[in-house]
């Protein structure tokens, strides 16, 4: 099982104090797009101090516009609120999504508890319809909580 290998490199790379934060994260991205075949945008959302408003932090994939997202709009912003991971099989069925990507089929979001806190969230696209099971869920609750210790 992937997942099973992927947890300690998470933790690998997490405690390498050699590198800043933002570069730890992006090589968590790097690593889950690598090595998941239907993850094909990985990037992390945080909330912009107070505001009700999250900013794109590193990510892999094609750039994408939405680097400020306002709490409430799309699957990321709704994450903000609900402080619940989101799985979404088809994004066609949501009202409330904003798009990136023309080939993206489906998305999964897993918010980001610091002392209670929702403070962000990891965000993933895959280009594949309904790829995503109850695994990768507590997979990505995994990578969070370890993010959690950085930030
Ligand atoms: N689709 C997300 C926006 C972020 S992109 O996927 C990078 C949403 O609906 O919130």
């Amino acid at each position: 099982m992937i997942f099973k290998t992927l947890k300690p490199q998470v933790k690998t790379i997490i405690s390498n104090t050699q590198k800043t934060v933002d570069q730890r994260l992006l090589s968590i991205c790097e690593l889950l797009e690598t090595h998941i075949d239907y993850y094909n945008w990985v990037g992390f959302y945080f909330r912009n101090g107070n505001k009700e408003e999250l900013l794109l932090g590193p990510y892999v994939g094609e750039p994408t516009d939405h680097t400020v997202i306002p709490f409430g709009k799309g699957i990321c912003g709704q994450v903000a609120i609900s402080n619940e991971n989101f799985v979404v099989p088809d994004v066609t069925t949501q009202d409330n999504y904003i798009a990136c990507s023309i080939t993206v089929k489906a998305e999964i979001v897993v918010p980001i508890f610091v002392n209670g806190k929702n403070i962000g969230q990891i965000d993933i696209d895959s280009n594949m319809p309904d790829p995503f099971t109850e695994a990768d869920e507590r997979f990505l609750e995994f990578v969070c909580t370890q993010v959690a210790t950085l930030v």
